[in-house]
C-alpha cells in the first residue's frame, strides 16, 4: 500500500504516510496549454490511499484522474469534502452537487473518508463514507486556556459543545433576539462575554462573513479578544485579510485545507481510521 498526494493535500498526505509507515507514490501533475490537466502515478502497489481535499473544481478533476491512473484498491481520503453545501434541491431544477460527487468517487473507491462533512444530508448521498469528527482536536488545542467558545448559530451548537468539553471551557451559541418592532440583535444565549477571550468555533470558514458579523457583535458586548477556529479553512475570496483586519486576532484551523492557519493536524485521526479498516 502507498499514499498518493494530490496537489491540494501534500503535507497531510505526507503526515499520514509517516504515521502509517507507508511510502509516497511518485506523482506527476501538469497542465496543458489549453488548460486541460494531466496526471501520472508510478506505483506497483495493489492498494492506495489517495489524499485530496476538494477545495476547487481542479481538485475534483485531479482526484478523478489520480484514481483513474491507479490499479487495485483505492481508499479515497477527502479531508475537506467540497460541494457538500449543495446537499439538496433548494430551487427547482438544481443539481444536488454532492450526490454527483458521491457517485463519481464511489465508482472508483473502496472506501471514502472525510472530516466533518457539512451535513447529515450530504453524508446520506454516500454508501461507502466514513465521516470523522475533528472537533475534539480543536478542543484539545484550547485545553486549559482561559477562553469561552461560541457557536455563531444554533445549528453548529453540538459541534462547539464537543470542542468545549475537551477544552474544559464554557460554551454557548449566538441567538437572534427581537429588541423592538424594528430591530433584531444577536446575543449569546446564556453567558456573558464581557472582558473574556472568545473563540468562535465553526466547521467551515469560507467568506468569513459569518464570523466577522458575530465578532462585531461580541465586541459591542465587551469581549476582550476574539479568535476564530474551524476545521476547514476554505478562506475564499481574500477572506483571511478581511477576517484579520476586522479585529479578530487569529485564525486556528486544521490541515484539511492546507493554509498558513493550519495549526492542528488531522493526520492521526485519519491514519487511525484507516488502520481500523
Ligand atoms: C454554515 O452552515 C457553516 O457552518 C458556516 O457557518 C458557513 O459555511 C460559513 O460561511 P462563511 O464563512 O462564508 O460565512
Amino acid at each position: 500500500m502507498d499514499v498518493v498526494a494530490c496537489p491540494s493535500s501534500p503535507l497531510l498526505a505526507k503526515r499520514m504516510a509517516e504515521r502509517l509507515k507507508l511510502k509516497m507514490a511518485e506523482v506527476e501533475f501538469k497542465r496543458f496549454p489549453d488548460g486541460e490537466l494531466y496526471t501520472r502515478i508510478k506505483s506497483d502497489e495493489k492498494e492506495h490511499v489517495v489524499v485530496c481535499s476538494l477545495n476547487s473544481n481542479e481538485d475534483l478533476t485531479l482526484l478523478t484522474l489520480s484514481m483513474e491512473a491507479l490499479k487495485g484498491k483505492i481508499y479515497a481520503v477527502v479531508p475537506y469534502m467540497g460541494y457538500a453545501r449543495q446537499d439538496k434541491v433548494f430551487l427547482e431544477g438544481e443539481a444536488v452537487s454532492i450526490r454527483a460527487v458521491a457517485r463519481l468517487l464511489e465508482s472508483y473507491a473502496e472506501k471514502i473518508m472525510t472530516v466533518n462533512i457539512h451535513s447529515a444530508d450530504a453524508a446520506s448521498h454516500f454508501k461507502k463514507l466514513k465521516n470523522l469528527d475533528a472537533m475534539p482536536l480543536l478542543g484539545n488545542y484550547y485545553r486549559e486556556k482561559d477562553i469561552v467558545m461560541l457557536s455563531p448559530d444554533k445549528g453548529s451548537v453540538e459541534r462547539v459543545k464537543v470542542a468545549a468539553e475537551v477544552a474544559g471551557c464554557e460554551w454557548d451559541y449566538l441567538e437572534k433576539k427581537r429588541v423592538d418592532a424594528y430591530t433584531v440583535e444577536v446575543f449569546p444565549k446564556e453567558i456573558s462575554v464581557e472582558g473574556k477571550k472568545v473563540v468562535i468555533v465553526d466547521d467551515i470558514i469560507s467568506t468569513g462573513g459569518t464570523v466577522i458579523e458575530a465578532s462585531k457583535r461580541l465586541k459591542n458586548l465587551g469581549a476582550a479578544e476574539i479568535e476564530v477556529s474551524c476545521v476547514h479553512a476554505v478562506l475564499a475570496s481574500f477572506a483571511a485579510a478581511r477576517i484579520l483586519s476586522s479585529g479578530i486576532s487569529d485564525i486556528v484551523a486544521t490541515d484539511t485545507v492546507e493554509k498558513i492557519f493550519s495549526k492542528i493536524t488531522v493526520a492521526d485521526l485519519l491514519a487511525s481510521a484507516l488502520k481500523d479498516l
